[in-house]
């Protein structure tokens, strides 16, 4: 059983903002079904294989780019070869106004975005990676780091909880702090904390509300900017 304390705004780290209930009940709807039409495709959804053979517990289907591990292809060779769907122009947007929360304020001191977009530019990501995770996937410890461009990483999540382990720019480790992100939350990770080491160590199964049009399992989105051409 889950005792959920007060879900408050938190900087985890410099740069590291984790927004809890920033969607609401109908663009967690929205995003579900526009996730549904990815995963068929043109590329549909799979699990990844790994350059050492070993395969991802998490299913994944990308946007704009395609993630091959570990890099960023047109087309997706180690599924079908066909080029991936665009990131739509309502995403790209829900991804500024997701970094324009997170770094309201003082929290996006070092991002390059404190003050809002006017300040270093337009927040544009041209991929995005969507991570579907059943009761009994993981992620394991990782940076995102094949993208050429320091802009932050916008996360939103559907569904049932996880355990979100963001951690520091050293190595997979401790310190780390271990968040709950839940359906609706918004995580953005950026500035100092561009680097960061995260991963998902474990879903919390059945806690996700059926309401939004999932029957379990958890979706992430990742919105980033590649700095490719
Ligand atoms: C990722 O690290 O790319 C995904 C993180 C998440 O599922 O919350
Ligand atoms: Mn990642």
């Amino acid at each position: 059983m889950l005792f959920p304390g007060p879900r408050e705004r938190a900087v985890v780290a410099p740069g590291a903002v984790h927004v809890p209930g920033w969607l609401s009940l109908e663009q967690q709807r929205e995003l579900v079904s526009a996730c549904r039409e990815w995963a068929q495709g043109p590329v549909p959804i799979r699990h990844t294989v790994l350059p050492g053979g070993g395969v991802m517990s998490v299913q994944t289907v990308c946007l704009g780019w395609h993630w091959k591990p570990y890099r960023y292809v047109r087309t997706a060779d180690d599924v079908n070869g066909a080029r991936v769907a665009e990131v739509p122009e309502w995403l790209v947007e829900l991804g500024r106004a997701g970094v324009a929360e997170a770094y309201a304020g003082a929290c996006g001191e070092g991002s390059g975005y404190a003050g809002g977009a006017s300040a270093a530019g337009v927040y544009a990501p041209d991929t995005a990676l969507i991570n579907f995770y059943d009761g009994a996937a993981k992620m394991g410890m990782h940076q995102d780091k094949e993208e050429r461009s320091g802009a932050p990483v916008v996360s939103l999540s559907l569904g049932d909880t996880c355990v979100f382990r963001f951690g520091n720019t050293e190595g997979r480790g401790r310190p780390y702090t271990d968040v709950e992100l839940a359906s609706g939350d918004l995580f953005v990770f950026g500035g100092p904390s561009r680097f960061a080491y995260h991963g998902v160590p474990k879903v919390l199964p059945g806690t996700g509300d059926p309401a939004i049009g999932m029957a379990g399992g958890r979706l992430n989105i990742t919105l980033r900017e590649t700095g490719l051409t």
